[in-house]
């Protein structure tokens, strides 16, 4: 059954497609491009917010009043869904990983500004890459998604529970519509085609959307950056779901998730994530962010060297934002020195 597709313009579409030709230089790449989700406008910007347009209008459409969603403290997700109930005037309830933090900065900072409810999990929290554990993190923690939403429905509100990341069916079509945008923008970059993609992979909702909307000629290389431990089952599921949703062929192409960037796991800082974030921060003026962007383009530039990804390709580095995880006190310290 195809779902119905409605956008609450939350997201300023569409964002630029550019090329990076200092940083492609420097790789030995001619034809690097990035594709600029970080500027989405929403609440500063990211993925989140293709993902939100279509959500909030499901939850409108639902006769929903309240959103209830989270992810880990540092979440971009849980900031840009609280910016977006603050601009449709919902409510907002936010579950986050580990104990209440007093001092607040970056993206809970944020959460906080915009008026959400914070819930605090104390001893649950996403970035559990053992499945097994996992139960009492990443599905640990959406339970206690659905447990507050639980609460909230008793208290006479309305809740939409929105999942980790917004990896919904809904969240994912998303995904297809902004690859059908790109798809649209490859006549004035100059190109006719993509051979690869790079995205960084948390929940799999953005990787799957793109696996549904572009064509099976280009390879979608979904970088792990260690917050769901079932990634490989789970992207090729929701990218049938989408494509099926969105009226699409189910994708026949095999979701690449590379597992060999995420460090010792969600959030932990990594060398080639650190010598990413510092040449795309030097040789384009962009601002990546240790957590997802910058393990994605370490995964793009480990690629480049070792020939996975043909240098005479026509590539590109999908960004999903999340720079305003720069300014949180756990990177402080490590980012001072690059
Ligand atoms: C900045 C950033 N990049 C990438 C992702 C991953 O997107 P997805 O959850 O759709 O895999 C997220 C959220 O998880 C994010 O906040």
């Amino acid at each position: 059954m195809a779902t119905r597709v409605t956008r609450r313009p939350l997201a300023t579409l569409p964002t630029p497609f550019e090329p990076m030709p200092r940083l492609g230089a420097h790789l030995g790449v001619a034809n690097l491009f990035v594709k600029r989700d970080d500027l989405t406008g929403l609440a500063l910007g990211g993925n989140k917010a293709r993902k939100l347009d279509l959500l909030c209008a499901d939850a409108l459409d639902r006769g929903c009043d309240a959103l209830v969603t989270g992810g880990g403290v540092q979440s971009n997700h849980a900031r840009m869904t609280a910016a977006a109930a603050s601009r449709l005037g919902l409510g907002c309830h936010l579950v986050l990983g580990g104990p209440p933090r007093d001092r607040k900065t970056a993206n809970l900072l944020l959460d906080q500004l915009f008026g959400a409810t914070l819930h605090f999990t104390d001893d649950l929290d996403v970035g559990e890459l053992e499945l097994e554990a996992s139960a009492d993190s990443y599905y640990g923690l959406e339970r206690a998604i659905t447990d507050v939403a639980e609460r909230v429905r008793a208290d006479g509100a309305q809740p939409y529970v929105i999942p980790i990341g917004g990896a919904s069916t809904v969240g994912a079509v998303a995904y297809v519509l902004a690859a059908d945008e790109l798809t649209a923008q490859l006549p004035d970059a100059g190109i006719t085609d993509i051979d690869t993609v790079v995205v960084a992979d948390g929940s799999g909702g953005t990787h799957a959307g793109l696996l549904a909307g572009l064509p099976s000629t280009t390879t979608i290389v979904g970088v792990d950056v260690g917050t769901r431990p079932d990634l490989d089952d789970e992207v090729p599921t929701l990218a049938a779901d989408a494509a099926r949703a969105s009226g699409r062929s189910v994708p026949i192409a095999a979701a690449v998730v590379d597992h060999d960037h995420f460090g010792d796991g969600y959030g932990a800082v990594t060398e080639p994530a650190l010598e990413a974030l510092r040449l795309t921060a030097r040789l384009e003026g962009i601002a990546l962010d240790p957590v997802y962007s910058a393990k994605a383009m370490a995964a793009l530039i480990t690629r480049l060297a070792d020939g996975r990804i043909d240098r005479a390709a026509n590539v590109v580095f999908w960004h999903t934002g999340g720079a305003v995880a720069l300014f949180s006190d756990r990177y402080a310290d490590v980012l001072s020195a690059l």
